[in-house]
């Protein structure tokens, strides 16, 4: 077992603009939600995991353990593994374990949070015959990285778990599983997991329990804002709100200004004046139903082998063939 790390540290001048042009403008103001993920963020996401109202996280492993056995033994001995956000080494492990024990795996953990990325690797280094190698990037220079660094001849087997494909917009995720299928070969396969639309009342509360942990890690981006680029957001003036937009199929994220305010962004050169009951857009999260799955796999140049559904909460896994 080795572990190893590919620092690339982000950018604070594209934060700073990507804040410039999501703050100054003239309609609904928004952040990026990849700014969630500090090492503060991307901790209170693992505890959101396991909220009794966030079902999402426990859906996603009960079908793995239920159906992951059959179809990984199915792959290649020589099938390597990558995954598009390191998410929670508890649900990979699953697959991870059932691939070693037949021979030598390499797993590539493709994450923009250092944090997220050393967890992993110590949480999954105890399994022999598995090498970790986690990749310090974007998701798709993450790719890239692998096809160099691999040794394994097989497939590429891409896990994409936790529904993460539901913070693109609709456009921007199938381009995104487009770029997914260009980086890969004829053969290779993605495991796509999707939360399905359900009631408003569950959607709601998955994102805005009663612990308040969604709240303080929507909040933490104004912290980490604060830390970062040396602005002066105070927490306490802003409210964490949670909406179900019908139309879109999405959950929104936003923060509510509790009074009207100036706020400055040093090192982004930026004052921001909000008022009262403006909000600030954090996320889209957005549900799926499942006959949609197989044609946008089609579109984006995969074909959809398999499906399963968790019975407890509407959640889809589909494994993808790469055409
Ligand atoms: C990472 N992503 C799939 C989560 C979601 O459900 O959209 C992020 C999250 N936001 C609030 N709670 C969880």
């Amino acid at each position: 077992m080795s572990v190893a790390v590919f620092p690339e540290p982000l950018d604070l001048a594209s934060f700073a603009e990507d804040l410039r042009s999501g703050l100054l403008t003239q309609g609904q103001r928004v952040l990026p939600s990849k700014y969630l993920y500090d090492e503060v963020g991307s901790t209170l996401f693992e505890v959101i995991c396991v909220l009794p109202e966030y079902g999402l996280t426990r859906a996603d492993t009960r079908l793995l353990l239920r159906h992951a056995p059959s179809w990984v033994s199915r792959l290649p001995a020589d099938t390597c593994v990558a995954e598009l956000g390191s998410g929670s080494s508890k649900k990979t492990r699953l697959i991870l374990e059932a691939m070693a024990r037949r021979q030598e795996t390499e797993f590539f953990p493709i994450d923009i949070s250092h944090a997220a990325l050393t967890q992993c690797a110590r949480e999954l280094g105890d399994i022999p015959n598995l090498t970790v190698s986690g990749v310090h990037m974007e998701y798709l220079q993450g790719l890239s990285e692998v096809k160099a660094r691999r040794r394994q001849r097989g497939p590429l087997l891409v896990l994409f778990l936790g529904s993460t494909i539901g913070n693109f917009d609709r456009e921007s995720g199938e381009r995104f599983l487009r770029s997914v299928r260009e980086h890969l070969s004829p053969g290779d396969l993605m495991l796509l997991s999707t939360d399905l639309v359900k009631s408003e009342a569950e959607l709601l509360l998955a994102y805005d329990d009663a612990a308040g942990v969604t709240a303080a890690f929507n909040k933490n981006v104004l912290a980490r804002i604060n830390r970062e680029l040396d602005a002066n957001f105070s927490l306490r003036h802003f409210d964490h709100e949670a909406r179900w937009n019908p139309q879109a199929r999405r959950v929104e994220m936003h923060l509510r200004a509790r009074s009207d305010m100036t706020i400055q962004i040093r090192r982004a050169q930026l004052d921001l004046t909000m008022s009262c009951g403006e909000t600030i857009k954090t996320e889209d999260s957005y549900k799926f139903e499942r006959t949609e799955l197989p044609l946008l796999a089609q579109r984006s140049g995969f074909s959809c082998q398999e499906q399963w559904v968790d019975e407890q909460w509407a959640f889809a896994q589909s494994l993808l063939f790469a055409q």
